[in-house]
C-alpha cells in the first residue's frame, strides 16, 4: 500500500494572503485526515512565506496520521523537528529563496553533511528521507548516508508524462527497484496529479509514500477537499 500524504502549504499561503486564521490549516489537516488521507506534508520555509514553524509544533500536537516535515537542513530547521520530533523529515536541497523544490541532492557532494543529519535525526527516532532524482548513483550514495528512504523527485515524470509515458517512468520504475533491493524505502512527489498518479503507483513498486500539494488543492477549488481527497486514494488503489 502507498500512503497519500497531503501537502498543506497551499493553505497556509491562503491563510497569510490576508493575515487572520482563516483558512485554518490545522482543521484543514484534521478534515483531510478525516477523509482518508493518511498523513499530511508541511515544508516550512526561511520566510515563513506558506507554513510557519509554529504550525508544525500545532500539527504534532494534534494529527492522528502520519507528520512529513521537509525541508533545507539549515540549523534553525534542524533545531526545529529535533523538537517537534515528527513521524518523518524529508531533507531538501532548496535555496532560501527557491519557488518550489528544482532539485534533487547531489548526495555524495553532500554526503558528511547528509551522514550527520541523519544521524542526529534517527538518534530521535525520526524516521529519514532524502529528496533526490531517480539516478542510480544517487540512490547507492544515498545507502551509505544510512537514510531510511529517498523520496523521488517526479517533476520531470510530470513533464514527459504526456508525451511518451513508458519512457518517462523508466528511470522511477528502475531507482525504486534499486532502492528496494539496497534497502531503502521510497517516497515520491512534486507534480503528481490525477492524471499522473495512477500510472506512477502502477509502475513504481513498492512505493512507501507520495506526498501532494499543488496539484490536490487546485483540484479541489474544483471538486472540494472531501472530494478530492477521496479521488486521489482511488487513484492509488486503480
Ligand atoms: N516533495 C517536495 C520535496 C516538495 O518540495 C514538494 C513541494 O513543496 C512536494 C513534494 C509536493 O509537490 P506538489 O506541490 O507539486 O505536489
Amino acid at each position: 500500500m502507498s500512503i497519500l500524504s497531503v501537502n498543506i502549504n497551499k493553505i497556509a499561503t491562503l491563510r497569510n494572503a490576508r493575515g487572520g486564521n482563516i483558512p485554518n490549516v490545522l482543521q484543514a489537516a484534521l478534515d483531510i485526515e478525516s477523509f482518508g488521507a493518511q498523513g499530511i506534508t508541511v515544508h516550512p520555509r526561511p520566510d515563513g512565506r506558506h507554513i510557519r514553524y509554529s504550525d508544525v509544533f500545532d500539527l504534532k500536537d494534534n494529527i492522528t496520521t502520519e507528520l512529513n516535515v521537509e525541508g533545507y537542513p539549515s540549523d534553525d530547521f534542524i533545531q526545529m523537528v529535533l523538537e517537534v520530533k515528527p513521524h518523518q523529515v524529508t531533507l531538501v536541497p532548496d535555496a532560501p529563496e527557491a519557488l518550489t523544490s528544482n532539485a534533487g541532492w547531489k548526495v555524495n557532494e553532500h554526503h558528511l553533511q547528509l551522514r550527520s543529519l541523519v544521524e542526529i535525526l534517527k538518534k530521535k527516532g525520526i524516521r529519514t528521507s532524502i529528496f533526490i532524482d531517480p539516478d542510480e548513483t544517487q540512490i547507492k550514495a544515498a545507502v551509505d548516508t544510512g537514510v531510511d528512504r529517498v523520496e523521488l523527485y517526479t517533476e520531470n515524470y510530470a513533464k514527459q508524462f504526456l508525451g511518451d509515458r513508458n519512457a518517462a517512468i523508466a528511470p522511477y520504475r528502475k531507482s525504486a527497484e534499486t532502492a528496494h533491493q539496497l534497502g531503502l524505502g521510497v517516497n515520491a512527489g512534486h507534480d503528481l496529479s490525477l492524471e499522473n498518479l495512477a500510472f506512477f503507483k502502477q509502475q513504481v513498486s513498492p512505493l512507501q509514500e507520495v506526498s501532494i500539494g499543488h496539484a490536490l488543492i487546485c483540484d479541489a477549488l474544483y471538486f472540494g477537499l472531501e472530494n478530492t481527497v477521496k479521488m486521489y486514494l482511488h487513484q492509488l488503489q486503480k
